[in-house]
Order: C-alpha cells, then sequence, then structure tokens
C-alpha cells in the first residue's frame, strides 16, 4: 500500500468527519452548477462518507471510485459498480453520463490527477461531461503550509490541469471559482468541466 492509500484508509477506520467531509449533493451541485441528475449513469471519485453517493443512488445508476476499500465497502449496498482507484482503467468505455470529482484533487500528485483524468475520459460517453474542483494558493500557511509539507495536500495549477485534460484526450468547456475557507484568503477553489474531445 502507498503512503496515500495507507492515510485514507486509517481516515476511513476512525470515519473521520474532517478528512472525509460528508459534502451533501445539493450544495456540490451548486458549486459545480449541474443540474441534479436523474435515470443516468454517474462516476463518483473519492466518496468520502458515502452522503452523495446514496443521495445520487436515489434516482441513478451510481459507479463508486476511491482509494479506500472500506470507503467502497461501505456502499455496495447502493451502487450499480465500484472500484479501487488503481482499478479505474477497468471501467467501461463509453458508458458514463456525469462524472464528479469533489475534494480529492487537492489531495492527489499530478500523477494521480493525470491517471483519473485519463481513465474517467475513456469513460465518458461522447456527450458524457466530468466535473472537477481543484485548490489553489500562492502561498499556504499556517495548517495548510503543514498539511502541504506533509504532503496532504496538493495545491494544482488551473493552466497545467487544462495541459493534462488537453493531452488525455478531453477539452475544457467551463471553469468555475471562488474563494473558500474565509479565513484563509489566498485559497482559491476552481471548478473545472471537462468533456471528450
Ligand atoms: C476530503 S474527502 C471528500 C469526499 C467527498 N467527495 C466530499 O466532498 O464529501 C476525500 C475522499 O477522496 C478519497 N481519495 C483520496 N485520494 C483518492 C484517489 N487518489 N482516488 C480516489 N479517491 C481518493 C478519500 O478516500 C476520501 O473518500
Amino acid at each position: 500500500m502507498t503512503d496515500m492509500e495507507d492515510f485514507w484508509q486509517e481516515k476511513h477506520k476512525e470515519s473521520d468527519l474532517y478528512w472525509l467531509t460528508h459534502s451533501g449533493l445539493q450544495r456540490v451541485l451548486e458549486m459545480h452548477e449541474l443540474d441534479a441528475p436523474s435515470d443516468k449513469v454517474v462516476l463518483e471519485i473519492g466518496v468520502g462518507g458515502g452522503h452523495m453517493t446514496r443521495a445520487l443512488a436515489k434516482n441513478n445508476k451510481v459507479i463508486a471510485v476511491d482509494i479506500s476499500e472500506i470507503a467502497i465497502k461501505r456502499l455496495l449496498d447502493v451502487v450499480h459498480l465500484s472500484y479501487l482507484t488503481h482499478q479505474m482503467p477497468l471501467l467501461p468505455e463509453d458508458y458514463v453520463d456525469l462524472a464528479i470529482c469533489h475534494l480529492v484533487f487537492q489531495h492527489c500528485k499530478e500523477s494521480m490527477v493525470r491517471f483519473i483524468i485519463k481513465s474517467t475520459l475513456r469513460a465518458l460517453k461522447l456527450d458524457g461531461a466530468f466535473s472537477f474542483q481543484i485548490a489553489h494558493d500562492d502561498m499556504p500557511t499556517g495548517i495548510w503550509r503543514k498539511m502541504t509539507d506533509e504532503g496532504k495536500l496538493v495545491w494544482h495549477d488551473l493552466d497545467t490541469i487544462k495541459r493534462i485534460v488537453d493531452e488525455e484526450g478531453g477539452k475544457v468547456d467551463w471553469v468555475g471559482g471562488f474563494r473558500t475557507f474565509p479565513n484563509e484568503d489566498n485559497i482559491t477553489w476552481d471548478i473545472v468541466r471537462v468533456t471528450k474531445k
């Protein structure tokens, strides 16, 4: 197991709310400016405690992907399919209507971001979309600096992400963004929506 796999397994074992976040579906759809999907195949990457997954599964076929086995096992009663991240190349091709990845890439090195983008683009239908969030900060301070130094937070530059999307066969259709964590005003989240080229 890699350090990051170990780290997330631990967080899931402890049901650590801070790290698992438990974002609500409605709020995430608003941030990503997405309509609520219905009767779609939805791929969720990085499921946390599974709140969003369960809400999505009420009227969609949901495919769950996570780096942690515990996260995946917790959702077996509602998901259509599930995979560990390294199994993503096994996702059915041209199958997914909507892929969502929220609060995950900020914990992933660039090579992992590329792997997830590449695997997701392959799984997307031609008219499907992949919406994901990245975080960037010119100079993180305080707790963010500490987490960065420990390798738990990774800040991604939007231009680099756009280049990766392009190299992996996608195109960026829309970027939205906002400042978050009001006390830490250097931190910005970008929401990036990608389709197949
Ligand atoms: C901060 S939580 C966010 C959970 C959820 N998306 C939300 O917004 O509430 C990060 C989640 O991503 C998972 N994760 C971390 N690195 C990952 C990776 N490389 N591939 C897939 N999932 C990953 C973690 O196990 C955890 O479930």
